[in-house]
């Protein structure tokens, strides 16, 4: 990377950036490229990429007035921890493509608006240096888990995970394969672009018989997957295991029932396979099948606080943000993080007050138009 310089003067408040979709705008400018291809796209003809925030917002707001909402509050509760609020950051692989800090230069801005990072296990930090740098910070951090086929190159780093402070696992269910980047693929960018990835730097790199444009498999990724690898996690660990990738009702019951502590609704923003419905459409009957249970988070196509408040009232525990913690990375560095985070707790806030529910507990489905 060049030399690396923040946007316009280097503070997203003093340079009026309100919307995520302004960061957004910047960070299209900046990453201009196959950089920005690998963060904007999404697999296929990307339906559910464009479903994603479209389905938040065709959900309507019914608010109640009349209520006393001075005491107003995003304080929550989850897997043991207290929040100051309910908007978490996604892991995303690789964030020395976009700031030379990378997740470490994350991490500052995360911590600063009070929320949580989840460390990509194809990140560009190695988790006992992310670890040192969340215990100065005093930051709770989790860690993504992509299972390797050969499981003790998976404990390989996740004993150094959690040796280093990580609170959760984050074991990501939802990709056997990459999904059909073309984007991707027509840049040939990817993870053979020269990119490092410490945390796997281990894996031998196995030879593929098939020519590139012919492969499906991805030596970072395991293809067999089953219930019985969230509870060996959870069981050799001891700290919780959430499962992110889950689109259907059953799964989530099957992955509580192998010991899951929470539940990630996604469609891996939009990026693995095409045409899955937008989360914020099932993730109503996941909630009716496992709501209760385990804390169930849910990401993709995120920007607005109504999205927040919207996947609250249909019985979310917290969301994720993936992309906007991007955008602000490499925009404006820490700062820009913070700033998205905190462009999307004071949205949530508003719409917290304007809907006459000050607080978490407030939010239910009556407030949405059925
Ligand atoms: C550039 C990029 C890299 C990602 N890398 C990972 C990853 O390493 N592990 C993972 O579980 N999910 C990964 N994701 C998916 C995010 O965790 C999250 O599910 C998704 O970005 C949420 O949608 P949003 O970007 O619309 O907010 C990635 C997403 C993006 C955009």
């Amino acid at each position: 990377m060049t030399v690396w310089e923040p946007s316009g003067s280097g503070d997203p408040v003093a340079d009026g950036i309100c919307a995520l979709a302004e960061l957004e705008t910047l960070a299209a400018d900046r990453l201009a490229g196959p950089v920005w291809d690998y963060v904007a796209g999404g697999a296929g003809d990307q339906v559910s990429l464009r479903d994603n925030p479209r389905a938040w917002a065709r959900h309507r707001l019914l608010p109640h007035v009349l209520r006393d909402v001075s005491g107003l509050s995003t304080a929550t509760h989850l897997l043991g921890q207290d929040l100051a609020h309910p908007i978490l950051a996604a892991p995303t692989a690789t964030h020395a493509r976009y700031h030379p800090g990378a997740e470490r230069e994350t991490l500052g801005g995360v911590a600063a608006a009070e929320s949580i990072l989840t460390l990509s296990s194809l990140g560009s930090t190695l988790p006992r240096d992310l670890g040192r740098a969340a215990g100065e910070l005093a930051s709770p951090w989790w860690m993504q888990v992509y299972l390797q086929q050969d499981r003790s190159h998976t404990h390989e780093y996740l004993d150094r995970a959690v040796a280093a402070g990580a609170c959760a696992l984050v074991l990501t269910v939802d990709t056997p394969s990459l999904g059909a980047r073309d984007r991707d693929k027509r840049d040939s960018f990817g993870f053979s672009d020269g990119i490092e990835l410490p945390t796997l730097s281990h894996l031998a790199v196995m030879p593929d018989p098939l020519p590139v444009h012919r492969r499906i498999w991805n030596n970072h990724l395991a293809h067999n997957l089953t219930p019985a690898d969230i509870t060996e996690l959870a069981d050799r660990y001891g700290v919780p295991v959430l499962v992110k990738g889950v689109l259907r009702a059953s799964d989530a019951r099957l992955a509580v029932q192998a010991g899951a502590a929470g539940v990630i609704v996604s469609n891996h923003g939009g990026r693995n396979l095409d045409t899955t419905p937008a989360t914020a459409d099932v993730l109503c009957a996941i909630v009716d099948e496992i709501g209760g249970a385990v804390p169930i988070i849910v990401d993709g196509g995120i920007r607005r606080g109504t999205d927040i408040a919207a996947a609250l009232c249909l019985g979310a525990d917290a969301v994720m943000l993936g992309r906007p913690i991007i955008w602000g990375l490499a925009t404006y560095g820490a700062r820009g993080v913070q700033h998205a985070l905190e462009i999307a707790r004071t949205e949530l806030e508003m719409a917290m007050a304007l809907l006459g529910a000050p607080s978490i507990a407030d939010l239910g489905r009556d407030l949405l138009v059925p």
